[in-house]
C-alpha cells in the first residue's frame, strides 16, 4: 500500500451530535485523552472553561464563553487518525451546526440515559439521516438513574425512525450501576466506583456466565443479566454491518463519560464499524477519496477572525488526494486557478499551520472573499463541482431595519455579505425593497451576532423586531400562481436572495392548511440550490 493510501485509509471523520448537557463535551474530552491529544480533563472548551476555548475568534464568544462556530479536533488513536467535528449546542446552535454534518462521514449520537431522545438530537439526526451516514449511539450517564434500556432503544427507534442494535448492555444504573455486558465477547466489564470523588473508575473484566459474578454484582442483577442476555437476541435488530454503514441501523453502547466508563470500548467498537473517507457525488460522478488528485468543498466560512485585517477563513473538507501548503488548485465556482495559502488545522487546543493534509481531513484556508459555502476546489487538469450543500430551514425570524437612513448602503451591503457567508438567511416581501429585511436564522444567537457584526464591521445600528413565524417552506413548482394560493391569514409569502418564493408559517397547522388546500403546491423543507 502506498503511503498516500495508508494515510487516507486511517482517517475517520465524524461529528458528535447531542442535545445540550447530554455529555458531548465530556465524551469528546475522554476521546482526546485516549488519543494523548490532551493531558487532562477540562482542556476542551466547556461552558465553564471559556479560558480554554478552542474557538475564541469573536469577542462575543469570549464574552459568553461559548463557541459560535464549529471547530475540528484531530488526534491519533490505535493507528487511526481521527477528526472530530464539533457541533455547537445551546443557543449557539446555528446553520453551521447543520453544515458541519455535511463534512462528516459518520456521527456519534450522545443520549442522556435519564432523558432519552431530546429536541436538538432529533433535529441533528434528521440531517444525518438525509445523508444516510452511519450513526453510532452512546447512551450516557448510566451512573445516574436512567430510563429502562429497552425503553430507550424503543424510543430511539420510534422517535428517530432508525433501527437499533445493542453492542453492549448496562447492568443496573445509578448507584446500582455495575457495568456493561459486551455481547460479542460475552463478557462483563465491571464498573467499580471509587470513593473520594475521583472521577475515573477502575474496571474489571469477567466472564458473563461465571458464577463468581453473582457475588460481585448481586443475585438479583446477575439473574436479570442472564434474562437480558436471552432477551436481547429478540430485542432490536440483528447486527448487520452493511446496514450500519448505510445509516439504517444504529449500534448502541452504554456508559458514563464523566467517570470514563465505557468510553474506550465504545471508541473501539466505533472505529471497528465506521468507514474511512467516503466517496462524494459531483457533476462528473462519484469522486474516489483514494484518487491522488486533490479536491475539497467549502462547508463553512468564518469571517473577521482578526478584526484588524477583516480576514475570512474558509473551512474545507478534503474529499480526495493530498493537500500541500501553497499548492496551485482550481476554484470551480470562481473559474480561476488559485494558491492555497495560510492553511490552518486545529489540533486539540492549538491552531497550527498545516504543511500537508489528506482526504478526510478538514483545513481552514485564508479567504480573500472569493469562496462561498458549497464551493469546490479541485486540480486544474480535472475540473468538476461537488453537489451543493442544502440550505436549512431557519426557525426564528425577525424584521430588521437600519436606524440611520443615511447608512442604507452599508446596511444593505453588510446584511447581504453576512447572508452570503451563510450566517443568516434574508428574505423580502414580494415586490418589497431592502429597507426592511426579514432575517431567518437557525439559532437565536445569530441575531446577536448579526447586530454585533453590523455595528463593528459596517458601523450600522439596527432595530430588530421578532416575527412570530416558525416554519418555512420553499415553493418547488415555480410556475404556480402565488395569487391563487389558498393560505391561512397568518401565512406570509416572501422571496429569497436568489428570487425563489417561500412561505412563512406561524404554526404547523398553517403548513397543513397550505398542503391540504392547494394540491398542486409542492413545498420543501430544504433548498438544494
Ligand atoms: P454537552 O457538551 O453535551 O452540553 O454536555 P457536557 O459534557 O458539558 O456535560 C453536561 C453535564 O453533564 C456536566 O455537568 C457533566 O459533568 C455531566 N456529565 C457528563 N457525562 C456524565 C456522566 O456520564 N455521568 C454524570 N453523572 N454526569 C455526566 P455540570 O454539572 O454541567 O458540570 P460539572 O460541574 O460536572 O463539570
Amino acid at each position: 500500500m502506498s503511503d498516500f493510501i495508508e494515510e487516507v485509509k486511517k482517517r475517520r471523520t465524524f461529528a458528535i451530535i447531542s442535545h445540550p448537557d447530554a455529555g458531548k463535551t465530556t465524551l469528546t474530552e475522554k476521546f482526546l485523552l485516549y488519543g494523548g491529544a490532551i493531558q487532562e480533563a477540562g482542556m476542551v472548551k466547556g461552558k465553564r472553561q471559556s479560558k480554554h476555548a478552542v474557538s475564541d475568534w469573536m469577542e462575543i464568544e469570549k464574552q459568553r464563553g461559548i463557541s459560535v462556530t464549529s471547530s475540528v479536533l484531530q488526534f491519533n488513536y490505535d493507528g487511526f487518525c481521527i477528526n472530530i467535528l464539533d457541533t455547537p449546542g445551546h443557543q449557539d446552535f446555528s446553520e453551521d451546526t447543520y453544515r458541519t454534518l455535511m463534512a462528516a462521514d459518520s456521527a456519534v449520537m450522545v443520549i442522556d440515559g435519564s432523558k432519552g431522545v431530546e429536541d436538538q438530537t432529533r433535529k441533528l439526526f434528521k440531517v444525518c439521516a438525509m445523508r444516510h451516514i452511519p450513526i453510532f449511539t452512546f447512551i450516557n450517564k448510566m451512573d445516574r438513574e436512567a430510563k429502562d434500556p429497552y425503553e430507550l432503544m424503543e424510543e430511539i427507534e420510534r422517535e428517530l425512525g432508525v433501527e437499533t442494535c445493542a453492542v453492549n448492555w448496562p447492568i443496573g444504573c445509578g448507584k446500582d450501576f455495575k457495568g456493561v455486558y459486551e455481547r460479542k465477547k460475552e463478557e462483563v466489564i465491571r464498573f467499580m466506583p471509587v470513593q473520594g470523588g475521583k472521577k475515573e473508575v477502575d474496571v474489571e473484566i469477567c466472564d458473563a456466565h461465571d458464577e463468581s459474578l453473582k457475588e460481585k454484582i448481586g443475585d438479583l442483577l446477575y439473574q436479570q443479566l442472564q434474562d437480558d442476555i436471552e432477551l436481547l437476541d429478540g430485542a432490536g435488530a440483528e447486527f448487520d454491518l452493511e446496514r450500519v454503514q448505510r445509516g439504517e441501523l444504529s449500534p448502541v453502547c452504554f456508559g458514563s463519560a464523566l467517570t470514563n466508563f465505557g468510553v474506550e470500548p465504545f471508541l473501539k467498537h466505533f472505529l471497528d464499524m465506521t468507514t474511512s473517507p467516503l466517496p462524494r457525488n459531483s457533476n462528473i460522478g462519484e469522486i474516489d477519496p483514494l484518487s491522488e488528485d486533490f479536491s475539497a468543498f467549502v462547508f463553512k466560512i468564518q469571517a473577521n477572525m482578526n478584526k484588524a485585517h477583516r480576514d475570512r477563513m474558509a473551512f474545507m473538507r478534503i474529499c480526495s488526494g493530498k493537500f500541500t501548503k501553497g499548492m496551485e488548485v482550481f476554484h470551480y465556482q470562481g473559474n480561476k486557478k488559485i494558491k492555497l495559502n495560510q492553511s490552518k488545522q486545529i489540533m486539540a487546543e492549538n491552531r497550527e499551520e498545516v504543511e500537508e493534509a489528506y482526504s478526510g481531513d478538514i483545513i481552514g484556508v485564508f479567504d480573500p472573499g472569493i469562496f462561498s459555502i458549497g464551493d469546490t476546489i479541485c486540480m486544474p487538469k480535472n475540473k468538476f463541482a461537488y453537489e451543493g450543500i442544502p440550505t436549512f430551514a431557519p426557525e426564528h425570524f425577525a424584521m430588521i431595519r437600519n436606524t440611520d437612513t443615511m447608512k442604507r448602503k452599508q446596511f444593505v451591503k453588510g446584511v447581504e455579505q453576512i447572508a452570503q457567508e451563510g450566517a443568516i438567511q434574508i428574505f423580502t416581501e414580494l415586490g418589497g425593497g431592502m429597507e426592511e429585511i426579514i432575517v431567518g436564522v437557525v439559532g437565536v444567537l445569530q441575531f446577536e451576532v448579526l447586530a454585533y457584526r453590523l455595528k463593528n464591521e459596517y458601523n450600522v445600528d439596527i432595530v430588530n423586531t421578532p416575527l412570530p413565524y416558525q416554519y418555512i417552506r420553499w415553493i418547488k413548482n415555480k410556475e404556480i400562481d402565488l395569487k391563487k394560493l389558498n393560505l391561512s391569514s397568518d401565512t406570509k409569502k416572501v422571496q429569497d436572495l436568489k428570487g425563489q418564493y417561500l412561505l412563512l408559517f406561524s404554526n404547523e397547522w398553517g403548513v397543513r392548511w397550505a398542503n391540504d388546500k392547494n394540491p398542486d403546491l409542492q413545498l420543501a423543507e430544504f433548498s438544494n440550490n
